[in-house]
């Protein structure tokens, strides 16, 4: 079983053992490679001078084990009059993959999202080769919006689209 709730500054360590890897390949993210420990807590974390003050993030945590498996951040995608649309993102350990845990992450970020009162969540760069985060986004409900093509350079695959997906949560206030 999964438990879900806000991170805390101690579960650093693990989410850095999460998105360290994530980064070093360069397959998902549009991420520095190089990335060092600080650079990827400014990216993750809320906390340091310049946040976005609408960040919140997510662990999932494994309650057998109390293991940190996964980690999201939900924010807003724009300020101002574009803030009541979201946007997530969302990593899963490695070893962990494929049983379900970015499903049920993300879909405790969909209500968390509903909950704050977000209309919409937009994705502004999933990896066209990313077949299985397109693959999970699309059966949660999201559309591929447009792709913009050739806006990322795979470390195998070369240049491939960016995909803008999105979905609404709630009916437009
Ligand atoms: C994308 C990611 C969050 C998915 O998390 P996960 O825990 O592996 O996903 P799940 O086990 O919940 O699988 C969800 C769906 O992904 C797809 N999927 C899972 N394993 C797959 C595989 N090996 N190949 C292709 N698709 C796969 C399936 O559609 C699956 O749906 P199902 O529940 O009907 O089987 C995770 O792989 C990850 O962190 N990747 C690196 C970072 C990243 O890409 N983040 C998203 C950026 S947009």
């Amino acid at each position: 079983m999964l438990q879900f709730r806000p991170a805390a500054p101690g579960d650093w360590p693990a989410i850095w053992s999460i998105m360290e890897p994530v980064a070093r390949a360069g397959e998902t993210y549009c991420w520095d490679t190089s990335m060092d420990e600080e650079a990827g807590r400014l990216e993750w974390l809320p906390g340091a001078a310049g946040t976005d003050p609408t960040l919140a993030v997510f662990v999932a945590v494994d309650e057998g084990t109390g293991r940190v498996v996964g980690t999201a951040q939900l924010h807003a995608n724009r300020g101002g009059n574009g803030s009541h649309v979201s946007n997530a993102s969302f990593l899963v350990a490695a070893d962990a993959g494929g049983r379900g845990v970015g499903r049920a992450l993300a879909g405790h970020v969909l209500e968390e999202a509903r909950s704050a009162g977000y209309t919409a969540m937009q994705f502004n760069a999933v990896v066209e080769t990313n077949t299985r985060a397109v693959a999970l986004w699309t059966s949660l409900g999201f559309t591929i919006v447009g792709t913009v093509p050739g806006a990322f350079v795979h470390p195998a695959e070369g240049p491939t689209g960016l995909h803008i997906m999105h979905r609404f949560l709630q009916p437009s206030r």
